[in-house]
């Protein structure tokens, strides 16, 4: 038998010399056990394995690193021992990586999984308290995750709030950060970190300002943003008025609506599948700084569909399209051309914010023509499944991705595209060109222009339908 043992939870590197030396050498899974901590490797000699390798060294595939490095992160005490399992299946059949019925696999995958959503958790529900110390302002933040994410996660922080001295605490470990070093130091309770404050009114104020309720799903934001968290956050404190008052004001718009059509089958459970899967996307490298995917909401049978460009800064924390500036003039825009929002399906092209960071504002950059083509992996699915009659390009990268090439969009402005998916396509400007214009009266025009096509485009559906 061989004692390994591990020098902290989440010790990647240890696992990996240990387990590459023990499968080189032909031990069996059964014949290891893992542990982590200062237990003295009694059974684990300096020098333990046989002295020639029973069988070549072996390489693996990198998407199987990837996953180990991910799984290696949960809390289950399994998680070593499965990996070392998968290992030696994979140096005994190396197509396991494609197996997708392997059991042994799927239960890993399971396992990576779940780490990644821990990941996104952490990253959108973290919210920082300001407090005073000798040389400033620092911000500290409580966290509670359910796995070994912590230092896997930090340096997202430190490219997000790289110019802001900040602390993380955990139950675990803490990570603080002073704008050039990083230290880590051990864990915390939730006394330790400071309660209610400015920056707390701040944050109560934009929540209600984004909170619609028309599309209140309870059942969802309670899977989305778990009871847990609510403790940690501030608007969370609003999270029950809100949800009456919506309730009610629900009820009297369904009392005044005519009835909303009908879901398909198991869609909605087939969207949130695909809206996790999304939300874990590292197609592009613009998952690593963005605070979370932004995936594209609507009712699942919406015969109008419109595509966005990609999240702004405030779509980005709030982790819904159209909610910043350019989502207002949207709104209204349709409002005035008689079109109602909660009855189409409303994404974007690009699922993550893309930015260049100046001082502590973080400026819109477009997407390329890469990560358009990464992520119309996702929009392609959520068309598949919507099935609009009827698809509107907001802007450029919104009509590369709906076409799936480049176009101008005063030529192809105005004319219906027959889509593959049978759809009629439609390319307009996207609502921050507006908000760009610099003189007066061609904004003016330029929105008037807007309403109308949306107008058009209101009509045109209801004659499709
Ligand atoms: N601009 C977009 O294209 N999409 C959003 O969600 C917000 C701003």
């Amino acid at each position: 038998m061989h004692r390994i043992t591990l020098s902290t939870p989440d010790d990647f590197d240890g696992w990996r010399t240990a387990a590459r030396r023990l499968a080189v050498a032909g031990v069996d899974p059964a014949d290891v056990t893992w542990q982590v901590g200062d237990t003295p490797a009694d059974l684990f000699a300096p020098d333990p394995l046989p002295p020639e390798p029973l069988r070549a060294a072996f390489s693996v595939p990198r998407a199987f690193i990837d996953l180990a490095e991910k799984a290696i992160l949960h809390s289950d005490p399994e998680r070593f021992a499965l990996l070392y399992a998968l290992l030696v299946r994979l140096r005994d059949r190396p197509g396991t990586m494609e197996d997708k019925a392997d059991p042994l696999l799927r239960r890993v995958d399971a396992l990576a999984k779940a780490v990644r959503r821990d990941i996104h958790k952490m990253r959108a529900f973290v919210r920082f308290r300001e407090v005073e110390e000798d040389g400033g302002t620092r911000f500290v933040a409580w966290f509670e995750p359910d796995h070994h994410i912590v230092r896997a996660n930090a340096g997202f922080f430190f490219r997000r709030f790289a110019t802001m001295r900040w602390s993380i605490l955990t139950p675990e470990l803490s990570i603080h950060w002073d704008g050039e070093t990083v230290r880590e130091g051990p864990g915390a309770t939730r006394a330790d970190a400071p309660d209610g404050d400015p920056v707390e009114a701040l944050w109560k104020g934009y929540y209600a300002a984004i909170f619609n309720p028309a599309r209140l799903k309870t059942g969802a934001m309670l899977s989305e943003m778990p009871k847990k968290y609510w403790r940690n956050l501030p608007e969370a404190a609003l999270i029950p008025d809100l949800i009456a008052g919506a309730q009610a004001r629900e009820a009297a718009m369904i009392a005044t609506a005519p009835t909303p059509p009908k879901r398909q089958g198991n869609a909605a459970t087939v969207w949130a599948g695909i809206r996790d899967e999304a939300m874990a996307c590292t197609r592009c490298p613009l998952y690593k700084d963005a605070t979370q995917t932004v995936f594209g909401e609507g009712p699942l049978d919406a015969p109008l569909f419109f595509i966005g460009e990609q999240p702004g800064d405030q779509e980005d924390q709030a982790g819904r399209p159209f909610v910043g500036p350019a989502g207002q003039l949207f709104d209204q825009a349709l409002g005035e051309a008689g079109v109602d929002r909660s009855r189409a399906y409303v994404t974007n092209a690009v699922k993550h914010f893309k930015f260049v960071r100046q001082g502590k504002r973080r400026l819109h950059q477009s997407p390329d023509a890469g990560e358009i083509q990464a992520c119309r992996w996702w929009l392609g699915q959520e068309i598949d499944l919507v099935r609009p009659r009827l698809i509107v390009a907001l802007g450029a990268s919104a009509a590369r991705a709906m076409l799936g090439k480049a176009v101008t969009i005063s030529r192809t402005r105005g004319t219906a595209i027959p889509l593959e998916s049978g759809a009629e396509g439609w390319v307009t400007v996207h609502p921050s060109y507006l908000l760009r214009l610099p003189d007066e009266t061609k904004r003016a025009e330029e929105r008037a222009r807007f309403v109308e096509e949306l107008r058009s485009i209101g009509e045109r559906v209801k004659a499709l339908a």
